[in-house]
């Protein structure tokens, strides 16, 4: 494995005080870690600017956990692509379950911001996953087929370099998900290779496919022992060094075998 991506999406939690502590204390563990793990957070909006001083830039990205594809405009509430281009942020996450289903977020209007972010150079993290019904029914392929093909329709071979997936089955995510099985989520990271190499050819071959929902100090080194698993989003057990740092170590160890 030559580089593998871990990072935290830390939803609505942590104030600008908390974020800033939680940098100094990730920027010395970042500092020994072996230079394949690419780590990055992804804050709230408050926090962006006073993390962007406080984050070793050279060990870690920074990303925001949405954004409008629209550069201005009348929509209140939202941040554009050019507004956070302002501020040198690395990532954008899009997609993530909980936009999808508490903000209606849909994978048309995701594929223009997809294609926004694209444009202005930021790496997008497109979340994907079956949801619990999909998975009753049998059909959690054809779920995240639909959400790939449409979720990056007309993006380029030349962009899709640039591209990150998040493979998150909803049922697996937050307090009340279940644990996925490691074999279960080998299977659907090679179900998205194979989309991805339908989509992009050879380019799709090296699009990095990272797996999230409950990952644990417990489960994290079985789900990246997955060929087509090339990195980790975590939530929970991530939000405390005091968990995080023994994954980051036990990576570590995996990427010496
Ligand atoms: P948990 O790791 O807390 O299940 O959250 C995962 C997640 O939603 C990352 O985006």
């Amino acid at each position: 494995m030559d580089k593998v991506f871990i990072g935290t999406n830390w939803k609505m939690y942590k104030t600008i005080e908390q974020g800033k502590a939680y940098c100094q204390t990730l920027n010395d563990i970042a500092h020994n870690l072996d230079k394949r793990i690419q780590l990055f957070i992804i804050p709230s909006y408050t926090s962006l600017i006073p993390l962007r001083q406080e984050v070793d830039s050279s060990r870690i990205l920074l990303g925001a956990q949405n954004m409008h594809w629209d550069d201005e405009g009348p929509y209140t509430g939202e941040i554009s692509p050019s507004m956070l281009k302002e501020i040198g942020i690395d990532i954008i996450e899009l997609g993530h379950s909980e936009r999808r289903q508490y903000y209606n977020e849909n994978d048309q209007d995701l594929n223009k911001k997809v294609l926004a972010a694209l444009n202005k150079e930021f790496i997008p993290l497109l979340c994907i996953g079956e949801k619990l019904e999909d998975k009753e029914m049998g059909i959690s392929k054809e779920s995240l087929s639909i959400q790939l093909k449409i979720g990056l329709k007309n993006v380029t071979k030349e962009q899709v370099n640039k591209v990150l997936i998040a493979y998150e089955p909803v049922w697996a995510i937050g307090a009340g998900g279940t644990e996925a099985p490691s074999d279960y989520v080998h299977v659907m990271h090679n179900h998205i290779r194979n989309v991805l190499i339908e989509l992009f050819e050879e380019e799709g071959k090296d699009i990095p496919i990272l797996f999230g929902g409950s990952v644990n100090r417990g489960n994290a080194i079985g789900y990246l022992e997955g060929k087509n698993v090339n990195g980790l989003f975590i939530g929970r057990s991530a939000w405390d060094l005091q968990k995080f740092e023994p994954i980051l170590h036990d990576i570590e160890q995996l990427l010496k075998r």
